[in-house]
């Protein structure tokens, strides 16, 4: 009788070790936009696929559109270790103490996705991300998403139209610089709250990619929009340094070997996700699409491109110089 009992027990200890050897271990990711954006895509696509090659040894909980935390908070969660992953636009590294990351806000900076490229998949990517570290933060890639536009609800073709306006942006010292450039007022605020101050006016306008624009809806509160494509917005995919050192090694491949096929679906699909959503804010008839003339965009350039000097103390001119030089920019040949 003892001895079934101490089998029994035995047995019991042996089936509770296996079921916690096979907990999986569990991965909050958690973001600001919808699903149906790219980054809500690629954070789908990761979970998957970091399921699949762990064989369930890891389990990705996605959080979209600021049901977990919102902008400023999941920065602090990530540091805390109450969520794992995350993948902020690299507007939102300033108040980390990290400024560098500003230097992808600058008006202009990046003529195409191709230039950008050459920054986010080079040696000065990989520097930029590096400069995490010291954070408890580790930067593990660069996910795309698209070039903002402005909107607003009067007609912009100038910059001379922004002046006096108040504008929504991301918390970057770079973007309110642009703001005030042009004579508008920058209001800093959380990507879940924008639709409602644009709605009750208490912004009048915002900058996005579309696909930002058009899954949380602001067309319908915004009476015109102006592809200006004067800045980018994109994303760092970041962890708790700690949290991934942590995990067993053959985890923390499968995972970077996830997180790569992740990248590579992710920076394909942006520019599509971007141009289908601009065709869906266009059926959907509340807001009036303006191309700007090449002779407009070119005076939008020229106001925008001092920003650059302007905020070089702030990111550094080292850095400024050195994506000038990848991408062949020239701010003097406008
Ligand atoms: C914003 O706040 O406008 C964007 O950073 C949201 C996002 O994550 O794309």
């Amino acid at each position: 009788m003892k001895i079934s009992a101490l089998l029994f027990g035995l047995l019991a200890c042996a089936v509770t070790a296996t079921a916690s050897a096979q907990q999986a271990i569990v991965i909050k990711f958690s973001h600001v936009v919808a699903q149906d954006t790219p980054k809500g895509k690629a954070a789908g696509f990761f979970a998957k696929r970091a399921g699949e090659l762990t064989k369930g040894r890891v389990k990705v909980e996605v959080y979209a559109n600021s049901t977990l935390y919102k902008d400023k908070e999941e920065m602090e969660a990530l540091q805390l270790g109450a969520v794992q992953m995350l993948a902020p636009s690299l507007a939102k590294f300033g108040p980390l103490g990290v400024r560098e990351f500003e230097v992808f806000d600058l008006p202009y900076i990046f003529d195409g996705y191709a230039d950008l490229h050459k920054v986010t998949q080079g040696p000065v990517g990989k520097q930029l991300l590096a400069k995490l570290e010291p954070k408890g933060v580790m930067g593990l890639a660069f996910w795309d998403n698209g070039f903002k536009s402005f909107s607003a609800n009067t007609p912009i073709r100038t910059p001379a139209d922004l002046k006096g306006k108040k504008m929504r942006i991301q918390s970057s010292k770079v973007l309110e610089e642009e703001m005030r450039t042009l004579g508008a007022i920058p209001q800093v605020m959380a990507f879940s709250e924008v639709y409602q101050a644009l709605q009750t006016g208490v912004v009048d306008g915002t900058e996005n990619p579309i696909s930002n624009l058009y899954t949380q809806k602001m067309h319908e509160v915004q009476k015109y929009l102006t592809l200006t494509e004067h800045g980018y917005l994109g994303y760092a995919v970041i962890t708790n340094k700690k949290f991934w050192d942590g995990l067993p090694g053959d985890v923390r491949s499968e995972l970077e070997q996830a997180l790569k096929e992740a990248t590579d679906y992710a920076n394909k699909i942006a520019k599509d996700e971007n141009d289908a959503a601009l065709e869906a804010v266009k059926k959907a008839g509340k807001t009036i699409v303006y191309v700007p003339t090449p002779e407009e965009r070119l005076a939008f350039k020229r106001a925008l491109v001092p920003v650059h000097k302007k905020m070089e103390s702030r990111i550094g001119a080292a850095l400024i110089q050195s994506i000038y030089k990848e991408t062949g920019f020239d701010p003097n040949k406008l």
